[in-house]
């Protein structure tokens, strides 16, 4: 570290932000200090960060590419690997071809016609636990979009449970302890390697297929750029939605008021779930390594500094939106960052939405009250224990 780089830390407000695990717990306390005293501090976590908490400011970072670089990785810390995440972890314009390949994917129309598939999942899971009175809604939660993803990427479902213990140990243990999710990423990539090795002997009409079959600007996708992307789809597409239907039916459950809005007009449920991911999504906060000496509020940044975008924290700024620590279920104008912004903007949005919405739709329409049973954090896995009223 220079000394240049030093002086700027030791005068720098400095802030221990943490956006994992319990730090989710208070992390909304932490956004209203960070707003009012430091809304560009420093922290020494995960080998030290600058975050950023201001609508303005992730926005402007989030299309300063030249500044604002994803590699080595936006993750931090890692999802157990070295390897770049495809195309999360790659700048533009290399970035252009990869999402050329994906986009695709997941247009608004390819997304409709999983529709209906959705409902029927979500049906046969609301069927499994009918009658209880009071049952643990976050199986429903975390299958559902496991289910639909993996069914339409060609990821065998019989391998679900499987799946589970992975992203547990990739997405959620990861701050706790690194072996873990290393221990994990190179089980996935194993994984994946013989499902690449399997639809290449045997193609189908899945997303494993279509990538072997790509084309990337003129030659196709090498095996191990099929692999890192394969791991990405994997950790960024479960546990994303998943966690936002939790914190959906977490709220829900809490507020009798804001429920019965929506079961008395279920077409209220897609403004509901917009609200759900500017203020409670799981995606609180991702990285960008300086490429080069920036300051931002008067605070001199070095070339190599890791930032935080602290999307959570962008989406509760009060100079954005009106009352932001108020959850309106019906909030008119919602220009969230849940998904991220520019280049990078989140490929699975047009699904996620229609996952989400569909999951707190069919539960609304199965249970129009519910209440929840037990305290349970608005993240995470832990159980989330519903109970069903007259
Ligand atoms: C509520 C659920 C979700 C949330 C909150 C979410 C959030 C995000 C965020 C914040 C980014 C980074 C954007 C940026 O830095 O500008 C991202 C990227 C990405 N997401 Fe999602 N995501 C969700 C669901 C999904 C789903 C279902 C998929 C489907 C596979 C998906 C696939 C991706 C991919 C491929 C990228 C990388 C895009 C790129 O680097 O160009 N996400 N997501």
């Amino acid at each position: 570290m220079s000394d240049t780089t030093n002086q700027a830390r030791q005068t720098a407000p400095t802030f221990d932000f943490d956006f994992h695990g319990p730090a989710l717990d208070t992390i909304f306390d932490d956004y209203e200090v960070m707003h009012r005293e430091c809304p560009v501090s420093w922290s020494d976590r995960y080998g030290g960060f600058w975050t950023l908490t201001r609508h303005a400011d992730v926005h402007a970072a989030e299309h300063d590419w030249d500044t604002f670089s994803v590699a080595p990785s936006m993750i931090l810390p890692s999802f157990g690997t070295d390897r770049p995440l495809i195309p999360l972890d790659i700048d533009p314009p290399s970035l252009t071809p990869y999402r050329q390949i994906l986009l695709p994917f997941f247009t608004p129309q390819k997304m409709d016609a999983l529709l209906p598939r959705t409902h029927e999942l979500a049906r046969e899971l609301l069927d499994a636990v009918e009658g209880q009175e009071v049952f643990d809604a976050a199986p429903y939660c975390r299958m559902l979009p496991a289910m639909v993803f993996g069914e339409y990427c060609g990821f065998p479902m019989e391998d679900a449970a499987q799946f589970d213990v992975w992203v547990d140990d990739i997405v959620f243990a990861r701050s706790d302890d690194e072996t873990v999710a290393r221990q994990a990423a190179d089980e996935v990539y194993d994984y994946f390697r013989d499902l690449i090795a399997q639809r290449r002997r045997s193609p189908g009409p899945d997303v494993i297929s279509a990538l072997l079959a790509a084309d990337h600007a003129g030659r196709p996708l090498t095996d191990d750029e099929m692999l890192d992307i394969c791991y990405l789809l994997f950790v960024a597409g479960l546990e994303t939605t998943a966690g936002t239907i939790r914190a959906g039916l977490w709220y829900l459950g809490q507020h009798a008021d804001a429920l019965a809005l929506l079961a008395d007009d279920i077409s209220r449920v897609p403004a509901a779930t917009e609200e759900f991911l500017r203020a409670l999504s799981p995606v609180q906060a991702m990285a960008r390594t300086l490429k080069r000496d920036t300051v931002i509020d008067g605070i001199e940044m070095k070339a190599g500094d890791r930032v935080v975008l602290a999307f959570g924290a962008a989406n509760r700024d009060p100079e954005r939106f009106e009352c932001p620590y108020d959850v309106r279920l019906d909030r008119e104008s919602n220009p969230h960052t849940a998904f991220g912004a520019g280049a990078h903007r989140c490929l699975g949005s047009n699904l996620a939405r229609r996952e989400v919405n569909v999951a707190l739709a069919e539960m609304i329409l199965r249970h129009t009250r519910f209440e929840l049973a037990e305290p349970a954090p608005w993240h995470g896995i832990g159980p989330l224990l519903l109970r069903p009223l007259r």
